[in-house]
């Protein structure tokens, strides 16, 4: 059939769209202060002309992001979202039909981005206490694999000496992706020019509460990301997006402030869960992965009812009626503990 998808694209299904209404959003472990405020004003003051292009490599970001690191402007690749370095790590570093090994639980877009780039799927189980296998990811012989350390959707970082010892014993490409690095105060960007076989991906869309705007970045030595940069779309980054990231990057204060409020809120909040029967998992992010004292599809539809979104995993293999909320503010927490409790009841009474 001449209007068939691409094959390995066949089994696609659309993403997580919900109707979102007037609920209160604890599904997206986005910053619960709210926009970035340096970004904010930027946008209002923004006078730039819209009908030049954009810099073809985000130049003055990844100078601003070299200066925040202590690297060069040629360890870095600027994109639309840490999402598109993902597509891009997979499109530069992997063959049709390679294996990418992937762990499991881990973020639901890993297997797609796979699959789109031709690949296959390597799912590789995490311990029992969510950290990495080194030999039965290393046992796979994958042409690469990705590590992301904060894990979504299970909270918890992976030990710096593991991965470390994937990056000496892995023949391939190792993807750390740092989507909640600023919350757990760990990273392996200062690493990228010892190991030659790592890519750091990072996102403004979390703590830097710019996730409309789509900014996202990899962090590699320099041969890495110049073939990288050969392979990704050029003007990606818009120019309205790459000057709010720039002007984002220099209130360091606001990132420190989003930073505290969860360290502060987050074991506030596991108290609250426990009470209620959750068994929340140990978290060095901004958001809990709990297993639900009832059924997970019951609490998640009752607590949408109630106007609070948080994410279903609880079908999945390794989450089983496991469910995850985004950490919040003081009030935010109090009115998601509030709905959980009436919506446990209601569950149980059904
Ligand atoms: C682990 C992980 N990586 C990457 C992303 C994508 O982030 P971005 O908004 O930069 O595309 C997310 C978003 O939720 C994530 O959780």
């Amino acid at each position: 059939m001449p209007c068939d998808m691409r094959s390995s694209t066949r089994g696609f299904r659309r993403y997580y769209n919900p109707d979102v209404g007037d609920a209160v959003r604890m599904d997206t472990n986005t910053n619960v202060l709210g926009s970035n405020p340096a970004a904010t004003r930027f946008l209002k003051e923004f006078k730039g002309e819209i009908n030049d292009y954009p810099n073809t490599y985000s130049d003055g970001l990844r100078d601003a992001l070299a200066e925040l690191y202590g690297l060069n402007r040629e360890n870095f690749v600027a994109g639309s979202g840490s999402d598109e370095l993902l597509d891009i790590s997979f499109k530069t570093f992997t063959e049709w039909g390679d294996w990418a090994a992937v762990p499991v639980p881990s973020y639901t877009l890993y297997d797609y981005f796979v699959k789109m780039n031709g690949g296959s799927v390597n799912e590789v189980d995490l311990t029992e206490d969510f950290q990495i296998d080194v030999d039965a990811f290393v046992s796979t012989g994958s042409k690469i694999m990705i590590a992301p350390s904060p894990n979504n959707p299970t909270g918890n970082c992976f030990r710096q000496k593991d991965l470390e010892e994937l990056l000496v014993r892995f023949d391939g490409v190792v993807i750390v992706d740092e989507a909640y690095a600023e919350y757990s105060g760990k990273g392996m960007i200062g690493k990228v020019n010892e190991f030659d076989n790592l890519i750091v991906l990072r996102t403004f869309s979390k703590a830097y509460a710019m996730a409309g705007l789509r900014v996202g970045y990899a962090a590699a030595c320099e041969d890495l990301a110049d073939k990288m940069n050969k392979v990704k779309i050029p003007y990606s980054l818009n120019m309205v997006s790459e000057g709010a990231a720039i002007a984002a990057l220099k209130d360091q204060d606001f990132i420190g402030r989003s930073v505290d409020l969860v360290k502060k809120e987050r074991p506030v909040l596991t108290k609250g869960l426990k009470k209620l029967g959750f068994e929340p998992f140990p978290s060095d992010s901004n958001f809990i992965l709990m297993r639900s004292p009832v059924d997970h599809a019951c609490l998640v539809n009752g607590l949408k009812e109630k106007g609070v979104l948080i994410r279903d995993f609880g079908s999945k293999r390794r989450t089983e009626n496991c469910v995850r909320t985004t950490v919040g503010t003081r009030e935010l927490n109090d009115l998601l503990l509030e709905r959980a409790g009436e919506v446990i009841e209601d569950c149980r009474s059904k």
